[in-house]
């Protein structure tokens, strides 16, 4: 499958302007978001100043549905696009302390996310921008959700705060540990915008398996965060662990996950306990979260060593991020490779947003992609790989 800004060639250098204005639109999954921004400086440690950032989570709407619905996301999607969309460029005028409304914002292009993702929902998206397009005279950009995820790292000022630039360059190369509903995955990033993935989950994602988890625990979704608290209770009392579950592929000579087996090992000891009770929840999290957790990082480490010596970056990157044992587990980890600087995104850009999608932009224009003057061929991938 046709990758748009990820490129498997190295990178061609060229002279970009090392300045741009963007209107953001994500829609990929179950969060509608819009964000305008103005980006400069170089990849490695932009300055990313936010004029509007908009978004709307559907979550609670698809939470009978144990998962997110793709209709219903498609359905949420168009109805909030306009109204944010409205919302984000209003905070822009006022953030620019501009008077009067202008029929076309002062931006450089749109980028959208065109996959991975939810195919419906995708598509929302993307014709969105193609009508602002053709109305506004604004060339598009199709982003790789994941690359999103990726560049979320160089974002370091809380949304609404003063710009700031980062004070720990993103250098190259890097490793990236992507951790999401859909995805987990090592990705290689030789240069920016240049990707190898290492990696990948042969079945569930990370995320979805804390959700699945959550689910036979009676926890609404998304659990994972949940799951999360619930395990960090049980190693705050201090109790040794009551339970043990498998850590899928932890010995395999490669760098794929696999989280079904545990999800399953999860359900058949449920079988045995109430999962109503609060301390069987908070056993089986901690169990769960040790198990999935200690597979991310063995296979992380494995990566790092394959590469001896050349990474310089570590990146974790996508919903799960947010997850406090997981950061814990990553800084010790990093501290095994001096040569290596872990890079978290901050709490509010961990889960799907715009911004990491405009300074996933930023990063295509400055490593040699092209915004479309006509993106009529702008279709939504929902397989859509990195450096494919
Ligand atoms: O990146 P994201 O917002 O959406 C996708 O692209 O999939 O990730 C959402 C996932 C959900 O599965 C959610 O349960 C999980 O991230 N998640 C967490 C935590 N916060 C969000 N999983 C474990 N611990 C957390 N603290
Ligand atoms: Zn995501």
């Amino acid at each position: 499958m046709a990758g748009y800004q990820a490129r498997t060639c190295d990178r061609i250098p060229h002279r970009a302007p090392k300045y741009m204005k963007i209107l953001a639109i994500e829609t990929s999954c179950d969060e509608t978001a819009v964000a305008l921004m103005e980006i400069s400086g170089p990849m490695e440690n932009p300055e990313v100043k936010i004029l509007g950032n908009s978004l709307l989570s559907q979550t609670h709407l698809h939470e009978e549905y144990g998962g997110v619905y793709p209709n219903l996301a498609k359905r949420e999607h168009q109805k909030n696009l306009p109204i944010l969309l409205d919302k984000t460029l209003k905070e822009g005028r006022d953030k620019r302390q501009e008077t009067r409304e202008f029929e076309i914002p002062d931006i450089d292009t749109i980028a959208v996310t065109a996959g991975p993702g939810l195919e419906p929902a995708l598509w929302t998206g993307i014709t969105f921008a193609q009508e602002l397009s053709l109305k506004w005279g604004k060339p598009v950009m199709p982003i790789n959700h994941m690359a999103g995820h990726i560049y979320s790292v160089l974002y370091k000022t809380e949304p609404n705060s003063k710009p700031e630039t980062l004070e720990t360059k993103l250098e190259m190369p890097a490793l990236a540990l992507l951790v999401s509903g859909g995805h987990t995955e090592l990705v290689y990033i030789k240069d920016f915008g240049v990707y190898k993935i290492l990696g990948r989950t042969r079945d569930d994602a990370v995320g979805e398996a804390f959700d699945k988890v959550a689910r036979m625990l009676g926890i609404p979704y998304p659990g994972g965060p949940k799951i999360s608290k619930l395990a960090h209770m049980a190693r705050s009392k201090g109790k040794e662990d009551e339970l043990k579950f498998p850590r899928p592929m932890i010995h395999s000579q490669n760098l794929d996950f696999s989280f079904s087996g545990l999800k399953t090992a999860v359900l058949y000891k449920l079988k045995s306990m109430d999962p109503s009770d609060p301390s069987t929840q908070e056993a089986v999290a901690r169990a769960f979260e040790d198990a999935a957790i200690e597979v991310l990082i063995s296979k992380t480490r494995q990566a790092l060593k394959l590469h001896g010596g050349g990474i310089k970056s570590l990146i974790v990157g996508g919903g799960v991020a947010a997850n406090t044992y997981l950061q814990e587990k990553m800084r010790e980890l990093s501290g095994e490779f001096p040569e290596v600087t872990l890079h978290t995104p901050l709490p509010s850009l961990t889960t799907d947003n715009a911004l990491m999608i405009g300074i996933a932009a930023y990063v295509s224009h400055m490593s040699g992609g092209r915004a479309l003057h006509d993106p009529s061929s702008i279709v939504a991938q929902g397989n859509l790989l990195l450096g494919s």
